[in-house]
């Protein structure tokens, strides 16, 4: 390893070049950015490189069609996958990107051993447990991002709704990254006090459902895509903790053995990101209404597998 942090990012579409863009401008380590598509992954790192002198960062940026120079990366961001177009679920995607996603495991592990792997791709937490699988890696070094982006965009609407920083809100969400996701007012807070002191339960209860909703509601205003900025922003959120080992406690899949009464499974889940990569899963006690919930979100992430045969 060199003296900066080695990040790769496979796919360099929206979400894999705007995370290309955060991580460098936040001098988090060197970048290599991998696509298939030819001259793309090569024409975005020189851009962004060329925006280096303007905006002052100095790390070293690359774009590849092949693996050969991902070697011992610290970090794998795997964002290669078919977005979903309007109308379409997140599990439309399932059975293409399973196939994409082996593919890059099995790139990505042959050069980078010893990588954490971050996974974006969807359906979120299925494709968590292909990576799993296929990589053979521990499951602290398999992690999927979904939580922070879910959790972000309710952070968002509840600072809209009270009229303060988004920097005072924190914001709670457990279980898939799908229409089932559990957020949870009551462990949401502004500056400390829980927004049910501060909120109406009408007010709580339509921003749970666009919170929910947040993918698809974008989805539905793009037409050509799916969110980038914040699902980027938020994989590189999770980077950060690692490589600076900041211990930040964020929402995120993680394979469950027995935690929250799920086993063997990906689902999102309070957990502490460092430099061991997901170094501790934080367990609270649920209500019964919160616990259920959370099963039916399990069971729609279980579906999925059942399907992939995984
Ligand atoms: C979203 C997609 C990327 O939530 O899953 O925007």
């Amino acid at each position: 390893m060199g003296v900066r942090n080695k990040i790769t990012v496979v796919g360099a579409g929206n979400v894999g070049a705007t995370a290309a863009h955060w991580l460098a401008a936040k001098e988090l380590g060197d970048v290599v950015l991998v696509d298939i598509v030819e001259g793309v992954p090569q024409g975005k790192s020189l851009d962004l490189a060329q925006a280096a002198p303007i905006e002052g960062f100095d790390v070293r940026l690359k774009g590849l069609n092949s693996y050969d120079g991902t070697e011992n990366s610290d970090v794998v961001i795997i964002t290669a996958g078919l977005p979903r177009k309007p109308g379409m679920s997140r599990d439309d995607l399932l059975k293409t990107n399973a196939e994409i996603v082996s593919k890059v495991v099995d790139e990505v592990v042959k050069r980078s051993p010893e990588a954490i792997l971050i996974i974006v791709s969807n359906p979120l937490d299925a494709m968590c447990q292909v990576a799993f699988r296929r990589s053979g890696f521990p499951k602290h070094r398999v992690i999927g991002m979904a939580g922070v982006l879910d959790s972000a965009r309710m952070r968002c609407f509840l600072a809209e709704a009270l009229d303060v920083s988004v920097e005072n809100v924190t914001a709670f969400v457990l279980g898939g990254h799908g229409d089932t996701m559990v957020p949870l007012p009551r462990f949401s807070t502004c500056a400390g006090i829980p927004i049910p002191e501060l909120l109406s339960q009408e007010q709580i209860d339509a921003i749970v459902k666009r919170t929910a909703g947040g993918g698809a509601e974008i989805v539905s205003l793009l037409k050509t895509g799916s969110a980038y900025y914040a699902p980027s922003a938020a994989a590189v959120e999770m980077t950060e903790s690692i490589l600076k080992d900041k211990k930040k406690i964020l929402p995120c899949a993680a394979y469950l053995e027995g935690e929250y009464g799920i086993n063997g499974l990906y689902v999102g889940v309070p957990c502490k990101l460092g430099a061991r990569g997901l170094e501790q899963i934080i367990e609270i006690n649920l209500l019964a209404e919160e616990r259920i919930a959370l099963q039916k979100s399990a069971a729609a992430v279980q579906e999925l597998i059942d399907v992939l045969g995984i």
